[in-house]
């Protein structure tokens, strides 16, 4: 029998503004409190009863498959459609047309946190009986996003880019319900962008968008701020996911990993899988990757350490990311959005920051 509903995850993307981190994985796949960001998603599509699910995949492709094979462990029948050369947001819609078998499609930015229940943006979806319903959520400083206006009826009346002065607080949260018909008018074979082409498009034929509006809780993890803070949300159950067994408290120290016990960790802070945290090292928001290592003495605060890096004795780490396999020297200061190169080795007592090294 057809699956009423379908679920399609755009995650082709390169996420070039979590680089480095980005160079080995993906960015749906990097690890977010014990599990890649995916999964957390995924959870989610699986708890609102959707089981089958396509990925649209580009970048680096063959980790997803790797990694989730036919879906079976989560309970999902996963499907996958590459794109040889990367046809963004809308493109990538277009491309899994044929894949689709259900009337009705819930599409989603693969990198996005999110609380809405999913059944109820299907619900709006449903009774307003629109071509395509966008879920947007209402946030406190609009002008970091494209914004959406609604009339009295919740019909999208606009689809506008960043501006500094934005008419409503309604943004595009990157979950979407289409149609399949309306997917079939994409332009095939080419880059198209569903925000800057599709969405404007239909509305300028005067074609019936909806929204669904809501307050729930709802971050793009797209950049390294926003992956720290996420990531702490999930730990401390500010984020609601499934896939994260109940809330940590301050801070979650995955299997193999050897904590010292005079070591602090608070903020929602993560040890990976075999990591190692030394004696009075102070922890806070920090993401820790699978064997990296952090020395005695060492401050890391809103963070991301990845893979097998190490943080000297003394250091101090504030608003940074380290790539897989550096080395960051006794007492060095990394702050203000610095990034180190994975493999790179600084010495012992350097400043750093707002730059990549
Ligand atoms: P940045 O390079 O840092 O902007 O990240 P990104 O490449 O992921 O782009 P963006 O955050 O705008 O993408 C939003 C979502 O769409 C993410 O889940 C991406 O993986 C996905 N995405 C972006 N471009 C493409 C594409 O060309 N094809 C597919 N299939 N997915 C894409």
């Amino acid at each position: 029998m057809t699956s009423p509903v379908q679920a399609l995850v755009l995650v082709g993307g390169k996420g070039t503004r979590l680089r480095p981190l980005t160079l080995s994985a993906p960015k749906p796949m990097l690890p977010t409190a014990g599990a890649p960001f995916l999964t957390h998603l995924l959870s989610r599509i699986r708890e609102a009863g959707i089981t089958d699910v396509v990925l649209g995949t580009s970048y680096q492709a063959q980790v997803f498959a790797d990694h989730y094979g036919d879906g079976a462990d989560l309970g999902l029948n996963l499907t996958y459609v590459t794109e040889d050369v990367p046809l963004g947001t809308g493109g990538g819609i277009r491309n899994v047309y044929d894949a689709l078998t259900a009337d009705t499609v819930l599409v989603f930015n693969g990198d996005v946190l999110g609380g809405t229940d999913i059944r109820d943006v299907l619900d709006t979806h449903q009774k307003s009986g629109a071509e395509v319903t966008l879920h947007l959520v209402r946030v406190g400083d609009p002008r970091a996003f494209g914004c959406v206006p609604t009339d009295a009826d919740g019909r999208v009346t606009a689809f506008l880019e960043k501006t500094q002065d934005p008419p409503t607080n309604q943004i595009n949260a990157g979950t979407y319900v289409f149609n399949r018909s309306v997917i079939g008018e994409i332009p095939a074979g080419r880059a198209v962008s569903v925000e800057r082409e599709v969405f404007p498009s239909l509305l300028a034929q005067g074609r019936h968008i909806h929204a669904h509006v809501d307050d729930a809780y709802w971050r793009d993890m797209g950049t390294p701020e926003d992956f720290v803070r996420g990531s702490a949300d999930l730990v401390r159950g500010i984020a609601p996911s499934p896939a994260v067994a109940k809330p940590c408290g301050e801070s979650l120290v995955l299997e193999g990993a050897q904590v010292a016990a005079d070591a602090v960790l608070i903020g929602g802070t993560v040890v990976g899988r075999g990591a190692r945290i030394g004696s009075g090292a102070r922890l806070d928001g920090a993401v820790v990757f699978d064997g990296a290592g952090v020395e005695a003495g060492a401050v890391v605060e809103r963070s991301i350490i990845g893979f097998d890096a190490v943080i000297g004795s003394h250091a101090l780490v504030r608003d940074t990311v380290v790539g897989d396999g550096a080395k960051v020297g006794a007492r060095c200061e990394l702050l203000r959005g610095a990034r180190v190169w994975p493999g790179v080795e600084l010495p012992d007592n350097g400043i750093r920051f707002s730059t990549d090294v």
